[in-house]
C-alpha cells in the first residue's frame, strides 16, 4: 500500500459539519433513557442500522492467548438484567464468554458522531428468554436451535461521547451508581 494509501486515508471525510451539540447537565439521569434519545435521533437521521454495535470479548488463554476478538451484533433489549445481546454458544464468542464472561460493546453513529461503550460481566438469560428470541429473528423459519443464547451485559462502565467540530469532544461516564465527574 505504501506511501499513496497512507495519504489516500488522509483525504477521506472527517465528521459532518452539522454535529448536534450534548449538555450532560441537561441529559437523562439513566444512562438507558439516554441512550434510547441517542438511538432515535440516529434513526431519525437514517443511520441503518442503529442497535449494530461491536462486541469485544477476551480469548481463552489456549492457543492464541488473551486475544481480543471484536464483531458486530445487534442489541436486543436494555431492562434490569443489562444489555440483551444474542449468539450461539458454539461461536467463538460464545466460547469465550463461556470461559471469560465479561465484554464490551460500542456502538457509533457517524451522521451524528456519536459513541456510546458499555463495558462488564456478562450473565446468559433463561433458555426461554433464548428460545423466544430465535424465534423473533428476522428470517426465522420455526426451527428451534439449543445453542442460541441471550445474554446481558451488566454495565460496571458506560461512557457517552458527543464529538464536537472544534475538538471539544464532550464524555459523558456513568459508573455503577450513576454518573461519574467529568
Ligand atoms: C450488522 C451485523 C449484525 C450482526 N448481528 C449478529 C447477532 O446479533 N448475533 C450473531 O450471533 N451474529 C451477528 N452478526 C455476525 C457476527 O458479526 C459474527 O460474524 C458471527 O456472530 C461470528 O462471530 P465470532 O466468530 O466472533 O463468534 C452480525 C453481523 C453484522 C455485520
Amino acid at each position: 500500500m505504501g506511501e499513496t494509501f497512507r495519504k489516500f486515508l488522509r483525504t477521506l471525510p472527517d465528521f459532518p459539519p452539522d454535529l448536534p451539540d450534548f449538555d450532560p447537565d441537561n441529559a437523562p439521569g439513566d444512562p438507558a433513557l439516554l441512550f434510547k434519545q441517542w438511538l432515535d435521533e440516529a434513526l431519525d437521521k437514517g443511520e441503518q442500522q442503529p442497535h449494530a454495535f461491536s462486541l469485544a470479548t477476551v480469548g481463552t488463554g489456549a492457543g492464541s492467548g488473551r486475544q481480543p476478538s471484536s464483531r458486530m451484533l445487534i442489541l436486543k433489549d436494555i431492562d434490569h438484567e443489562g444489555w440483551h445481546f444474542a449468539t450461539s454458544r458454539t461461536s467463538r464468542k460464545g466460547k469465550e464468554l463461556a470461559a471469560e464472561p465479561s465484554a464490551a460493546m460500542n456502538f457509533y453513529w457517524p451522521s451524528l458522531g456519536r459513541q456510546v461503550r458499555v463495558a462488564g460481566p456478562v450473565v446468559e438469560l433463561s433458555a426461554e428468554a433464548s428460545a423466544r428470541d430465535w424465534a423473533e429473528r428476522p428470517r426465522a423459519d420455526g426451527s428451534g436451535n439449543p445453542d442460541w443464547q441471550l445474554y446481558a451485559i451488566r454495565p460496571a462502565e458506560i461512557e457517552f461521547w458527543q464529538g464536537s467540530n472544534d475538538g471539544n469532544h464532550i464524555r459523558h461516564r456513568f459508573g455503577p451508581d450513576g454518573v461519574l465527574p467529568g
